[in-house]
Parts: C-alpha cells; structure tokens; sequence
C-alpha cells in the first residue's frame, strides 16, 4: 500500500514524481480521474480548513465517493481507539483514511492497518502533503532547488512542517536556514537573524504561531511580535525583487506578517492553497498505484 505518512519516508525520485503529476494535474492531466470510484474517508480529529477541503475537492474530483467522519458523533466517544477506528473503515469497505490527530506519529500505531494512510497532519510531527504543496509552489516559481535560498521562519519548536520542509529542501539542493525568537528557534543551528534572512533569500516562509500548542500564552502584544520577529513593510521593501513570500495558513494577520502583505504582488499564500488540491490528487492517485495512461 502506498501510504503517506512522513515525508522523510519519500526518495527523491519519489518525492519530484509527486511534484510531476501535481503539475500534469494542473494542465495536461486536469480531467484524469481513478479508473475505479475509490470510497475514502476523512478522519480529522483537529480542527482544518485548507487540509480537509482540499483533500474532499481533490477527491471529489478523481472521481471518489468521500465520507467525512465526526469523532464528536463516532465511537471514539465511548472510548474507541483510533486503530479500533481504522480498522473499523477497512472493514466496511473504505479504499484508504486521511487522517489528521494531534498525536506526533498516530500512524505508529496503524502498522496492521492494509489500506493506504494519507497523513493530514500529526502533532507537531509532521505535514507531509503541505511540504509537498510548498514544494510545487517554489518550483513554479523558480524551476530548480538547486542553491535556491529559503528562510523559515517564526514558531519552529511547535511546527509540523519546518523540519520535513528543511530536510526535502536539503535533499533538493536547496538552502534552508530558520529565523524567529530564540524562545522557539535555536539561535545556533542553521540559523539566520532575520533582518539578514530577508535580504538574503529567494523564499521566505513564515510559519503561524501555533497558539494551541503553547503551555503559555505570548507575553507580547501582537505589535511587538511582528516588529521584532514578523515581515514588515519594512522588512518587505529590503527583500530581493524577485523573492516570494509564502506561509502554510492560517495567517494570524498582522502578527507574522503585516496584513497588507498578505495578498502582495510577492505573496504566494492562496497560490499554495490551490496547489495543495494538486498535489493531493497526486498523493492520491499514488496511493492507489495508478498512471496516467491507466484509462
Ligand atoms: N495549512 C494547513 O494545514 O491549514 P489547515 O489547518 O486549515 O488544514
């Protein structure tokens, strides 16, 4: 079965294939749909947006009957396991699970599991589909990894998906550096001050501030927080003139970012939100072993 679970799990062949056929999806394959109606449910045990629409557009259209499962309404109420869960979608005909839980690694516990897994996210471990949608987007834009800058910045420590989009970004030549306050980012490996980073890089990727996973809250107001750690105008007009901005969203507007930004000339943060319904097609697609010549 071809699950997706951690990115690091992905060769780079593996890894660019994925990004190919996101692409073909986007022009030449638009219409391709899975030769067989596949039934896939939606397991989010965490609040999402981008992730669990995307998935239902994506699956919607290959073709796929798409069942959206509410653990409020289900038996984890009455103290089911999610591999009980699982388990219980295998048996009664599911062709594969997304799943997203706050769980780091769910899917330790999923080995006997036969249907494909697509991890929508897992704790703070990892976000494989949005790695990948981050991917699509750079290489849009600039063609090839190789010596491209990056900048990630903000809330590493509680982040999904600075570590898998470092490690892919290594593997593809890239230059991959963090940035944020020293509460969050260790200012001693791989690390760039900001105001350096944004001069330098041909990306920079900002990161939410993962409220949710923090035992305290921020002893800062919002206004602080974006001029000392946050892209502002300010910060903006010293970036390279061909340099993008990207962000995984939610945008916490005007904390990471200063609002106006959000939709500038040099953001791509809705442009990765259409490329994540991309590449989950393709992840899709993957998981049930297809090419596109299968009619
Ligand atoms: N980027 C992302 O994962 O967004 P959601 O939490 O809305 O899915």
């Amino acid at each position: 079965k071809n699950s997706l679970l951690r990115i690091a799990d992905l060769s780079k062949e593996e890894l660019l294939g994925i990004l190919a056929d996101a692409d073909a999806f986007a022009h030449e394959q638009k219409d391709w749909q899975l030769p067989t109606r596949k039934l896939i449910a939606n397991l989010f045990f965490e609040p999402s947006t981008r992730t669990h629409y995307s998935f239902e557009s994506a699956e919607m259209q290959l073709g796929c009957r798409v069942s959206d499962f509410n653990a409020a309404y289900s038996s984890v109420q009455k103290g089911e396991s999610l591999y009980d869960s699982v388990k219980t979608f295998e048996a009664i005909g599911y062709d594969a699970v997304v799943i997203r839980h706050t769980m780091d690694e769910y899917f330790k516990e999923l080995t006997n599991v036969d249907i494909p897994i697509l991890n929508g996210g897992d704790g703070c471990g990892n976000h494989p589909t949005q790695c990948l949608l981050d991917l699509l987007t750079i290489q849009q834009e600039f063609l090839s990894f190789e010596g491209l800058k990056v900048v990630i910045v903000g809330d590493i420590a509680h982040s999904r998906v600075a570590n898998s989009n470092k490690e892919a970004l290594d593997m593809l030549g890239a230059v991959a550096k963090f940035s944020g306050p020293d509460f969050w980012v260790d200012q001693n490996e791989n690390f760039m001050p900001l105001d350096e980073a944004v001069e330098w890089a041909d990306v920079v990727m900002l990161l939410r501030i993962q409220h949710e996973r923090h035992e305290k809250h921020l002893q800062m107001s919002k206004e602080s927080y974006l001029e000392k750690y946050g892209l502002t105008k300010e910060r903006e007009a010293r970036m390279q003139k061909h340099a993008i901005i990207m962000h995984p969203a939610p945008v916490n507007r005007g904390v990471e970012i200063d609002d106006d930004l959000v939709e500038c000339d040099r953001s791509r943060i809705f442009k990765q939100m259409s490329n994540g319904v991309l590449v989950r097609k393709a992840v899709i697609k993957r998981a049930f072993g297809y090419s596109f010549d299968d009619k």
